[in-house]
Formats: C-alpha cells, structure tokens, sequence
C-alpha cells in the first residue's frame, strides 16, 4: 500500500506524528474502566510480546476460538493510535470490547496518560528495553512500516533517537517519566526486555502476583511456550501480518527478538559517543538497563 510519510512536530514537547494526536480529545477523556489493564511502553520494547503474555493469561483457557481466530492487535486496542481510513480508533476499539479486564496498549509518555487511568486505579504495566536495542529495532520498524516518518540512514536515525526526535519522544524521558511514577503510584508494575529474554517464566510468575492471578505450573507453562519467539513469528495473529501497513518485503515485525544485536549496527565510534551521551542524560542512578545478558 502507498502511503505518504507523516511530517513529526513538537507536541506539547514531545514528538508526534498526526496518527497519535487527530484524536486527542477522545483519547484525553478516554473513559477507564477499574478492572482495565493497561501496557505501557516506548515503541520497539516489547509491547506485542507483554500484551499477548497478558491476553493469555487472561483469555487462554476460557475462550480458545478468540484467541485463534482474532489478531492480537484488535484484542490489545492501541489506544492513541487513529487512521480511521484503515482502522478503527483505538479508543473505539477499547469502548468496544466486551472482554473483562479490556487489555490496552500506549506508548503515551507517562504525562500524556488520561487521568481516568489513575482516577479507576487501574494496573499498569510498562516495559522498557535499553536504549541500543531499541533504537536499532526502532530503526528497523521504521524502514518498514509506512506510516512512520521517513527513517533516513542508520547514522542519521541514530543522531535524532540521541537528541529525542522520535515518534513518543525521547527514549530518555519516557523510561525515566514512568519509572518516577512507579515510585509514586503501586499500581505501575515495571519490566524489562532483557529480563523477559534471559527467563521468560520467572517474568511471566511476576506478572501473575502483580495480577492477583494464579494459573497452574502447567497452564504457565503452555503461556511460556507460546509466546517464545518463532513460535509467535510463525503464528499470523500475533506477527501481525494482517497489517497491511508493514512492509514484510523489508522485515518481519518479529524481526530478531535478541539482547545485544546493537552490537551488528553500531560502529565502535557511534558506541563510545553513545555511551557518553547516556551517561549525560541518565542522571537517574536507580534505573539500570543491561545491553548484554
Ligand atoms: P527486534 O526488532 O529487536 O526483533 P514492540 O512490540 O514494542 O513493537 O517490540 C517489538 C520488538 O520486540 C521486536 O524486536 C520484536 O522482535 C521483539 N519481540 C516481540 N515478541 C518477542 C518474543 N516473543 N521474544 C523476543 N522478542 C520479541
């Protein structure tokens, strides 16, 4: 499909394009519901992966045919997102599900949530990827999905992630954001790629104490299997191959699902200015990201 790329502009200080904002009264007096759960993430951090551990957790046992037959992204509405051209308005789409909990996903900075989320209590979970890998999975998200600004080269990608020229902002104040509100609110549950990578089960038993949830070692088990990486590659609903924005001639969006794979894109030079530029914007000392695991 040929679409045009979307121009960025600064948004009340945060990067958009027009498919996050055309819909922003809707979305800022979005209507939550106490029981709904909520993902939260910068783009490329591993939303998908969280968003279907959360919908079988929930949905597995007791509505098989839903979870083989309907695409993981109308189950997991994405709720700013809005192209009413080809998709329903994620707020719509949320309105819509008769499910109980409704699962959500954003990648609204923390400042940008609708306060009915924190007025209803409702969970969160956020998860947050280090900075090199989710910029080369950024990069490669952009060279193929069409309604992303035009990505430009690996050089140039790079520069513009480091000064937070992005679609959500900048990396820095999105992790940093969430995690200062954790400290605040008990209701935000905060994760890592890496740790999801290096254990998957120990993530998915962290997820169910956030949850109040308590399936079998078995059921579990059946969950940890199903969302490994090829085997969600494999399976249409969750690699997203009904959307018909993506490019997959230039990459699957389940592209590599590894820690450290910077490693094949970024020069030693780019590596040392990085590193020295993190260690000017990461003042929070608290929050460590590994790149290795
Ligand atoms: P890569 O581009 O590095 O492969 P999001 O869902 O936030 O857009 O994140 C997409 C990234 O998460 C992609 O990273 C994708 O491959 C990775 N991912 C999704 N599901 C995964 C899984 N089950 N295991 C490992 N990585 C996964």
């Amino acid at each position: 499909m040929d679409l045009p790329r979307p121009e960025m502009f600064d948004f009340h200080g945060v990067h958009m394009t027009h498919y996050f904002t055309d819909n922003w009264e809707k979305v800022q007096n979005f209507k939550a519901r106490p029981n709904d759960i909520v993902v939260a993430t910068y783009p490329k951090s591993g939303t998908t992966w969280v968003s279907y551990i959360l919908d079988l957790l929930h949905f597995r046992q007791t509505d098989a045919e839903r979870e083989n037959t309907v695409p993981l992204d109308e189950r997991v509405p994405f709720l700013e997102f809005f192209m009413p051209s080809l998709y329903t308005p994620g707020t719509e789409m949320a309105d819509m599900l008769s499910t109980t909990p409704r699962i959500i996903k954003t990648h609204l900075p923390v400042q940008f949530m609708p306060k009915s989320f924190w007025e209803q209590s409702c969970r969160i979970v956020y998860v947050a990827r280090n900075a090199k890998d989710n910029v080369v999975s950024y990069f490669h998200f952009d060279c193929t999905e069409k309604i992303q600004p035009e990505p430009g080269d690996w050089k140039s990608f790079l520069q513009r992630f480091k000064d937070g020229k992005m679609v959500f902002g900048s990396w820095y104040d999105h992790v940093c954001g969430w995690w200062e509100k954790k400290q605040m609110y008990s209701n935000i549950h905060y994760m890592f790629f890496e740790d999801l990578v290096e254990d998957t089960g120990r993530e998915i038993r962290g997820l169910c104490s956030f949850l109040g949830l308590s399936p079998s070692e078995d059921e579990r088990e059946k969950i940890r299997g199903a969302v490994q990486f090829d085997v969600m590659k494999a399976n249409p609903l969750t690699n997203l191959e009904d959307d018909t924005t993506l490019d997959f001639s230039i990459s699957q969006f389940m592209r590599k699902g590894k820690v450290g794979d910077w490693k094949n894109h970024f020069t030693v030079a780019q590596n040392e200015q990085f590193d020295e530029h993190y260690k000017q914007m990461m003042k929070n000392a608290t929050l460590q990201f590994r790149t290795e695991i």
